[in-house]
């Protein structure tokens, strides 16, 4: 993982921006990756979930043009990327142009006046590691595009949601992953030293203080390194087996289904498979719940068990796990964690565990020569603190 802080990712984004384009950026936004405490996928059910923003960030140099193309640059791909605004579509740019291009084109879609633009990125958020680097790079490029065609839209919490859905637009329509919505609200929402509850189907947010520092934990986040993509048809397919069971139960979403009501809507499904993904759905909704209360009561004992009931439910019933995942969390909790999960769409990617802080070294290595011994790929441990939300960094 990249360790550079954000003074010097400003000034090479900046320094790659004058060499790309051949003079200086307008200005240069930055917005966080994520990491999820609980409430996985349950956003696209209408659920809750209570995202971090990570102190990992996208960066993005912009400038304005007076023609409406937009020319891309990334600090971590080769060549440029280029497309008219008009022409943006699932085809073009394709790549990871489509991020960027796709978060124009949502905008315009709304309304907005938005013309050409000049962008180069820079990032500290891993790749492929379940953190959210596609998130964060499109509300790097959400701000960046509000403040230069003053759309103010980065100025209230109503104007960031707006921003988080166009982004979301942009993932679905034009970088073709289904994903549900999470990850950008949470690198638009989130506050420093707090979690986001998100109610995705009210919109509503309220933030949790969590500092961990405060008392004596961290929050260990260990990169699997294994394979992980939300395109490639098992997001989906979940996501399908959601609305399908839904259909059958009569609901919009299964938000609708309350605990209690749980057995028996169970019991109208007609397959195994669809019972599990629900059964999931619905305790997960409400381990959110427990976990928020848990937080506020200062119980974080409590924390680390939702946490691994969310994990063992996660690969049990929604069946999104992987072995990495589930040796690095049972690693982490034989010590000394006092809860860990994985965290994201799974298959791979990141897990995340409570560890008293003065263990965070031993579980980190614990992990690591667990995966030698398993003969994995070696996985990438840090911990972090809840950061800020995308702003402009210069
Ligand atoms: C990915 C998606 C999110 C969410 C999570 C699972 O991160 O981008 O929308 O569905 O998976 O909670």
């Amino acid at each position: 993982m990249s360790d550079r802080t954000a003074s010097e990712v400003v000034e090479s984004v900046s320094t790659a921006f004058e060499r790309a384009f051949g003079s200086a950026p307008e200005g240069v936004w930055s917005a966080p990756g994520r990491v999820n405490l609980i409430g996985e996928h349950t956003d696209y059910n209408g659920g809750l979930c209570l995202p971090i923003a990570l102190p990992q960030r996208t960066f993005a140099a912009v400038a304005r043009r007076d023609d409406d193309r937009l020319r891309m640059v990334s600090a971590q791909q080769n060549g440029v990327s280029e497309v008219a605004l008009d022409d943006i579509s699932p085809e073009q740019p394709g790549g990871w142009g489509a991020y960027v291009a796709g978060v124009l084109w949502a905008l315009r879609r709304d309304g907005l006046e938005v013309g050409g633009l000049d962008v180069v990125v820079d990032s500290t958020v891993p790749f492929g590691a379940g953190l959210s680097s596609s998130a964060a790079l499109e509300c790097a490029v959400a701000a960046a595009a509000s403040d230069l065609h003053d759309l103010g839209l980065l100025d209230s919490a109503e104007g960031r949601a707006r921003l988080a859905a166009r982004c979301v637009e942009a993932e679905n329509d034009i970088a073709g992953a289904p994903t549900g919505g999470m990850d950008q609200s949470a690198s638009l929402l989130c506050d420093e030293a707090a979690a986001l509850l998100l109610d995705c189907r009210s919109g509503a947010t309220e933030q949790v203080p969590f500092d961990l520092a405060a008392t004596g934990h961290a929050l260990l986040v260990t990169d699997t390194r294994a394979e992980h993509a939300l395109n490639d048809g098992q997001y989906a397919v979940r996501r399908d087996a959601c609305e399908r069971a839904a259909a059958t139960l009569g609901v919009e979403t299964l938000r609708e289904i309350a605990p209690a009501d749980l057995p028996a809507s169970l019991d109208r499904l007609d397959s195994d498979e669809e019972r599990r993904r629900v059964r999931h759905v619905v305790t997960e909704i409400e381990r959110v719940t427990l976990a928020v209360d848990a937080l506020r009561a200062g119980d974080l004992e409590e924390v680390g068990r939702l946490f691994d009931a969310s994990h063992a439910s996660l690969r049990d019933d929604y069946e999104v796990s992987c072995d990495e995942l589930d040796v690095a969390t049972a690693t982490a909790r034989a010590h000394g964690a006092l809860g860990a999960r994985m965290t994201g769409g799974g298959f791979g990617g990141s897990c995340i565990a409570i560890v008293p802080a003065d263990r965070v070294k031993e579980v980190a290595g614990a992990v690591a020569a667990a995966f030698e011994e398993h003969g994995y790929t070696p996985p990438v441990s840090f911990a972090v603190v809840a950061s800020a939300p995308a702003h402009r960094d210069a």
